[in-house]
Formats: C-alpha cells, sequence, structure tokens
C-alpha cells in the first residue's frame, strides 16, 4: 500500500489556477480590482458583470444585463407548487436546493457554448432569488410577488419578499453584502462547483451542489449562527462572561476565524463599518455592544483570531428586519455569480479533479 500524507482540509495545496479571484492576506481582488475599491464605487449587477464576463460593463451593458434578470424573474408555476408543497419546517436553505434543481428541467437557455453558459449564470442569478421570495411569500401566505421591471438585483429581492420598494437605505446595505459575499476564489462551495464542472456535469448541477456545501454552519451558514449567538445576550456583560468561557473550553465562536486570513477578512471591516453607523441611526447601540463584547476578547488574545463578514453580516441583516432564514440564502443570491464564473473558467481548461486517499484501514486478509 503506498505511503502518502494526507493534507486534511486540503489545508495548503493550490488546486488549480485562476484569473477570477485573489484572497490574501494583504489583498482581496475580484478579476483584478480591490475589494474596497468596489463596495466604494460599484453596485451589485456590475460585480456580477465582471465575474461573468470578465470586465466591469459600460453603462449600456449594465442596462442590457438588468433587462436580461428582468425577462428571467419569475418562476413557472409547476415549480411554485412544489416550494409551495415542501413542509414549512423546511430550512430555506434546503428549499432553495430544491428549487434550483427543478428549475433546472425549465432552463430556457439550451446549449453549451460560453454565451448559452453567461445566460444560464444570468438566469439563474434570477432563480435563486425567484425561489427564495417566493418560498418567503408563501411561508406568510401570500402568492409570490410578481418582479418589478428596472429594479436593481438587491432591490428586487426585497421587493419579491414584501411586496413594496425597499428604503434606500435596506437596497443600498443589501447591495454591499452581494457586492462583499460574490466571490472568495476556491472556498468550499466554489470548490464543490469546481468538482461538479470537472466531470463535465451542468451548471445546474453545480449550483445545487455548491448550495449545500454553503449551508454548513463553517461556511456560508455561519452568517444565521452568529446573529443567533448575539441575540442570545440581554447585554454586553452576560455576552463577555460567554465568550470567556466558550474560549476557555475552546468552543468554535460562529463568524469568527478563517482558512486564509490569518490577519482580519477585508469585508468585515468594511461592512462592520457601514454596520455600526446604521446600528446608530436605528438607535440599536445596545446590540453593538454586545458585538464587541463578544469580539474583543477573541481579537485581543495571544493568537488573535478575526471576525470574518459573517460576524458584521449577521447583525446588519438583523437591523435591516431581515428575518434569520433568509441570511444564507441570500449570500446564495450573490454567491451564484462566483460559482457560474468558476464553472466557467473550470469547462475552459479542464482536468477532472481525483486526489488520492491515504488508506488507514485493514491490511488485506480474506474472507472467512
Ligand atoms: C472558518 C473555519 C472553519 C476555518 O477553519 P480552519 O482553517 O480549519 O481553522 P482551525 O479550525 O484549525 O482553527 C485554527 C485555530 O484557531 C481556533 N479557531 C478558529 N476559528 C475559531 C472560532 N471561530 N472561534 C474560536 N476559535 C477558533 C481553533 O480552535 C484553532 O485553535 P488551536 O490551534 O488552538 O487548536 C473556522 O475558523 C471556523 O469554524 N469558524 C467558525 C465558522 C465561521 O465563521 N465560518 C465562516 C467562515 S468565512
Amino acid at each position: 500500500m503506498a505511503d502518502y500524507i494526507a493534507k486534511p482540509g486540503l489545508e495548503g495545496i493550490v488546486a488549480g489556477d485562476t484569473d477570477i479571484c485573489c484572497v490574501d492576506q494583504g489583498q482581496l481582488l475580484y478579476r483584478g480590482y480591490a475589494i474596497a475599491d468596489l463596495a466604494e464605487k460599484v453596485v451589485f449587477g456590475e460585480v456580477a458583470h465582471l465575474l461573468l464576463y470578465g470586465e466591469l460593463p459600460t453603462p449600456d451593458q449594465l442596462k442590457e444585463l438588468r433587462n436580461m434578470l428582468d425577462r428571467f424573474h419569475g418562476l413557472p408555476q409547476p415549480i411554485i407548487e412544489a416550494i409551495r408543497a415542501i413542509p414549512h419546517d423546511a430550512p430555506m436553505m434546503d428549499v432553495l436546493r430544491t428549487g434550483v434543481s427543478m428549475a433546472g428541467h425549465f432552463d430556457p437557455s439550451k446549449g453549451d457554448s460560453p454565451d448559452d453558459l453567461r445566460k444560464r449564470a444570468v438566469w439563474l442569478m434570477a432563480v435563486t432569488s425567484d425561489v427564495v421570495a417566493a418560498r418567503y411569500c408563501l411561508l406568510h401566505d401570500r402568492e409570490p410577488t410578481p418582479p418589478k421591471r428596472g429594479l436593481s438585483h438587491a432591490a428586487q429581492i426585497l421587493y419579491m419578499c414584501h411586496g413594496t420598494e425597499p428604503d434606500e437605505t435596506s437596497a443600498r446595505l443589501l447591495d454591499l453584502t452581494l457586492v462583499l459575499y460574490a466571490e472568495h476564489e476556491f472556498n468550499a462551495s466554489t470548490f464543490t462547483t469546481r468538482v461538479i464542472a470537472s466531470t463535465t456535469s451542468d451548471m445546474i448541477s453545480a449550483v445545487t451542489g455548491a448550495i449545500g456545501a454553503l449551508k454548513g454552519p463553517l461556511h456560508g451558514g455561519a452568517n444565521e449562527r452568529a446573529m443567533e449567538l448575539l441575540s442570545r445576550f440581554k447585554d454586553a456583560e452576560e455576552a463577555s462572561a460567554w465568550v470567556k468561557e466558550a474560549l476557555a473550553q475552546k468552543e468554535k465562536v460562529m463568524g469568527f476565524g478563517h482558512r486564509v486570513y490569518k490577519n482580519g477578512d477585508h469585508r468585515a471591516h468594511i461592512l462592520e463599518r457601514e454596520m455600526r453607523v446604521l446600528a446608530k441611526q436605528k438607535g440599536k447601540e445596545n446590540l453593538v455592544a454586545i458585538y464587541d463584547a463578544i469580539k474583543d476578547p477573541i481579537v485581543d488574545k495571544e493568537r488573535p483570531i478575526y471576525p470574518n463578514v459573517d460576524y458584521p453580516c449577521g447583525l446588519t441583516y438583523f437591523l435591516l428586519d431581515l428575518p434569520l432564514d433568509l441570511y444564507t440564502p441570500l449570500f446564495v443570491c450573490s454567491r451564484v455569480t462566483g460559482w457560474c464564473a468558476h464553472f466557467m473558467e473550470q469547462a475552459q481548461a479542464n482536468r477532472i479533479y481525483r486526489p488520492l486517499s491515504n488508506y488507514t484501514g485493514e491490511p488485506l486478509r480474506k474472507t472467512p
């Protein structure tokens, strides 16, 4: 038997080349643009274009992308009926996974040319937001709200959920989180996408698998868990006592830590700033005090562990009055663009992923 040395979690392994995103201690780039620059100057639709088409759009190209999304929004009735039939207590991420998989049977673009794939990616942007909003409406005893033409993607998601146009702050901050969540190199769900793409399977299967990977609390599910944690405490003192005990017990605190970033997550800094302003506007500084009471002892440790983007995102979504079970699905509505960009990149220069394993079972033996 070969004597291999396993790398659990593939830590430190470079699994492929990519032009899409660069994640390192010093910077996070989407196709060469720094995340802080994008967060300040562009909206999510432009980031989606950058990831899927390789360049930021001209005003006409952005308009065309929005028109395409407008055309693609609106689920076929059989999918709405299937979503209605799912038990009410099913997690929203499970409904989203099923909804995307089912919607695949109604994919309007049939081929696999680069143009078809890009079109399918834009269609998946529409489908993911449609499924989330439809489920949200049905759970609230309303029929799904038909989309309204001409809205930004963030505003459209909120409109289809609530049936009214969002205020400027809600649309802007949701848009910002979509920009920050859109892409992050070879993370677990993107790697899932690339593994599925590498078998020359299809984009719908890859995105369905990626949703399953993102659901886990060690990945995208952390934004919900981080907010659940914050809402456990009545004040900063209680939170502070809990976190000291949790650290002593070596408990993982959700929304902290990262496989790559060891000096902090660029996205968390950007969002935390905005979250603090929002909390002040809403008179919810008490929640920020709890947020800081948990964060400070973790960051001030001898070996600091920093918040990742999910920590401020959980509280931002809460301050925007979004229900907890939408947090990770909203992450999907953004990251689907990164997944599809990676699907296309993998397909262009493909080699099937097939790593080895180090066998630790019984040596050769005979049946009795
Ligand atoms: C993201 C994550 C899965 C990365 O895992 P990883 O690269 O395998 O890192 P490890 O779990 O080996 O952690 C390294 C050390 O930091 C500690 N650590 C990492 N994340 C921690 C957290 N969230 N809370 C407390 N301690 C943490 C570990 O206990 C470990 O300490 P040790 O060396 O004394 O044993 C991990 O940090 C985590 O579970 N975070 C919470 C979930 C989360 O927020 N996920 C979203 C990621 S964007």
